[in-house]
């Protein structure tokens, strides 16, 4: 069976949780999903795609882009997606970034309080400074797929530093703002989108059912 990789950075848990979700769905599809921490992986060789995810925490989790530097030549050739977790967004007028679409869960932005003059807040949440050095750090190759879904803010699970910067400059609410169903269906049209194959047995079954 086609083996995919579905790394994650996470900081207090749910990336990792989505990252299980996403597997389950291209398990399901007839691929060996494999979740592992970026901090565990050293090589790419053997999988036929990638799978990244991160949350924003001062950016998009440094672990994550740190991932993608480090694998990046490898990246030049494999199918590569990849998901972030935030809590915050400022409605965005247009959800192309760098060429690239964007799936934002619909749920997740909120507009400007006033329209046309953004607060810095608003213009920190924005989905281009996001994504862009997610897409400089994979450059030249892109993307297959791009997804800012919401995340959870559970101030228990922090520590201070985090709590004290989640407060005073994100001023996210806690709770769990993550959305099954969008996360699910995102994973499953990955093997369309990233051109993989899954093995021919699945298809079988597919077809079977
Ligand atoms: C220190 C810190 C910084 C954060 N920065 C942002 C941010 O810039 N934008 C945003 O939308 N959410 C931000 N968040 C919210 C996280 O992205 C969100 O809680 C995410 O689901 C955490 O995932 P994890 O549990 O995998 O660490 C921040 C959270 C923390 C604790």
């Amino acid at each position: 069976m086609p083996r995919l990789l579905i790394a994650y950075a996470s900081l207090a848990g749910a990336t990792a949780e989505v990252a299980r979700e996403i597997a389950e769905e291209l398990s399901r599809a007839g691929f060996t999903a494999e979740v592992r921490a970026v901090a565990d992986v050293d090589r790419l060789d053997g999988y036929a795609g990638v799978v990244l995810g991160g949350p924003m925490i001062l950016g998009w989790h440094r672990a994550a882009l740190g991932f993608l530097r480090r694998h990046r030549a490898a990246l030049q050739k494999l199918p590569l997606a990849v998901f972030v977790l935030a809590m915050r967004l400022t409605q965005p007028a247009d959800t192309m970034v760098g060429g690239l679409p964007v799936l934002v869960d619909e749920h997740l932005p909120t507009p400007p309080a006033v329209p046309g003059r953004l607060s810095l807040k608003e213009r920190y949440a924005q989905l281009g400074n996001y994504v862009r050095p997610i897409l400089a750090a994979v450059r030249p190759a892109k993307p297959a797929a791009l997804a800012l879904f919401g995340g959870r803010m559970e101030y228990g699970r922090l520590p201070w530093w985090a709590v004290i910067f989640a407060m005073a400059v994100i001023q996210a609410p806690a709770g769990d703002r993550r959305n099954r169903p969008v996360i699910r269906a995102w994973a499953a049209s990955l093997p369309a989108a990233m051109r993989l194959a899954p093995a021919p047995h699945a298809e079988a079954h597919a077809l079977a059912g």
